[in-house]
């Protein structure tokens, strides 16, 4: 038997339950990992309150951990019992002591690199890979405005965008969190919950506005964001922390200057594993060279997983979380 969180109804914290289960075998083409870190992520709160619908309850919840190989299905070739690695996609399940998912979905894990920081790097920072380097291929030059700066995501963007040469004004809400992403790298902070967020940016750049917004917040944050760029600037929408952008009028992005606008997840882009081991060694390699510093600024034990959760929807944390099992 194995420790697992769990929910069987969506809903608050207090749906999380801790249940023994006996983990399956690895099945044709998946491995099953034991677990030594388990990464913490927003869109583990979008499963867990129905937002983003589980495929059947009860269901694990979590898709980021990192760990030891602890057996191999039929056709797996390219890892074996012993190995150390990392994932940050489906199924649900990594919550646990133990998770079985399909090997395509599994890098290999460099010497240097600790399970906990990979479990703090590898969803948050497969997203920023995909983010600055894909989505909007930055060159280094451009301005941009990225929300949440001080989180797990915006941690390592704000640092991903110095390596970059890239202006980055980073949104938060405290002045701690301002000096946060000030030594993370970014330019200029904005308190979105005190300023005027478009009045700031067309101070900072001199009315030019900016090349890309990478808006997670979401509803709260939609108009001014679209409000902030130059025209024909990228609108990158892509999270919900204070609920989900609903009943856009494409016209608006005419009225606001030619915007082009997307919504991207880490799945469309890491969707084949090839595209996955090229960005996962592009992450490792910011990592290892010192360029991006993965910030573990919180641990709870896996029991604790409602517990922190309630932390980082409550804007409590900065950086990333892990649970520990
Ligand atoms: N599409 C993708 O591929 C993808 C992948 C990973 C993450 N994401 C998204 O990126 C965002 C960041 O993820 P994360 O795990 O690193 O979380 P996080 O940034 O550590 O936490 C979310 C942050 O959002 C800000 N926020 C603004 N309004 C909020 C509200 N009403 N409630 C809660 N937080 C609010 C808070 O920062 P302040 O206090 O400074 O406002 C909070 O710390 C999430 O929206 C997540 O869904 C998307």
């Amino acid at each position: 038997m194995v420790k697992r969180v769990q929910f069987s109804h969506t809903g608050g914290s207090e749906v999380l339950e801790l249940a023994d289960v006996v983990m399956a075998d690895p099945g044709p083409g998946e491995v099953r990992i034991t677990n030594h870190a388990i990464g913490l992520n927003f869109i583990d709160i979008y499963f867990r309150t129905g937002l983003y619908p589980a495929p059947a309850l009860p269901s694990g919840l979590g898709t980021e951990g990192a760990g030891v190989v602890d057996a191999v299905g039929e056709g797996v070739t390219h890892l074996k019992p012993g190995d150390r690695v990392a994932y940050a996609q489906g199924p649900l399940g990594a919550y646990a002591e133990q998770h079985v998912l399909p090997a395509e979905k599994v890098v290999p894990l460099p010497d240097g690199i600790g399970f906990d920081t990979a479990a703090g790097a590898m969803l948050k920072g497969l997203t920023v890979q995909y983010l600055l380097r894909q989505t909007y291929p930055l060159q280094g030059g451009e301005t941009i405005l990225f929300h949440a700066a001080a989180g797990g995501v915006g941690s390592i963007a704000c640092q991903w965008a110095r390596a970059l040469g890239v202006k980055l004004i980073g949104t938060v809400s405290s002045e701690e969190k301002a000096q946060l992403a000030k030594r993370n790298g970014a330019w200029a902070t904005i308190d979105y919950s005190r300023e005027d967020v478009v009045e700031r940016v067309r101070e900072l750049t001199n009315g030019r506005m900016v090349d890309v917004v990478y808006d997670s917040v979401g509803k709260d944050t939609w108009l001014t964001s679209l409000d902030c760029l130059k025209p024909r600037g990228l609108m990158v929408s892509f999270g919900n922390a204070s609920g989900p952008v609903e009943g856009v009028n494409i016209g608006i992005l005419n009225q606001k200057g030619s915007l082009f606008a997307t919504r991207p997840s880490l799945n469309g882009y890491a969707d084949t594993p090839e595209r996955l081991q090229t960005m996962a060694a592009e992450l490792f390699e910011m990592i290892g060279s010192g360029k991006v510093e993965i910030d573990i600024a919180q641990r709870y034990p896996l029991a604790e997983a409602g517990a922190a959760q309630d932390a980082v929807a409550s804007r409590k944390t900065t950086g990333s979380t892990i649970l520990l099992p």
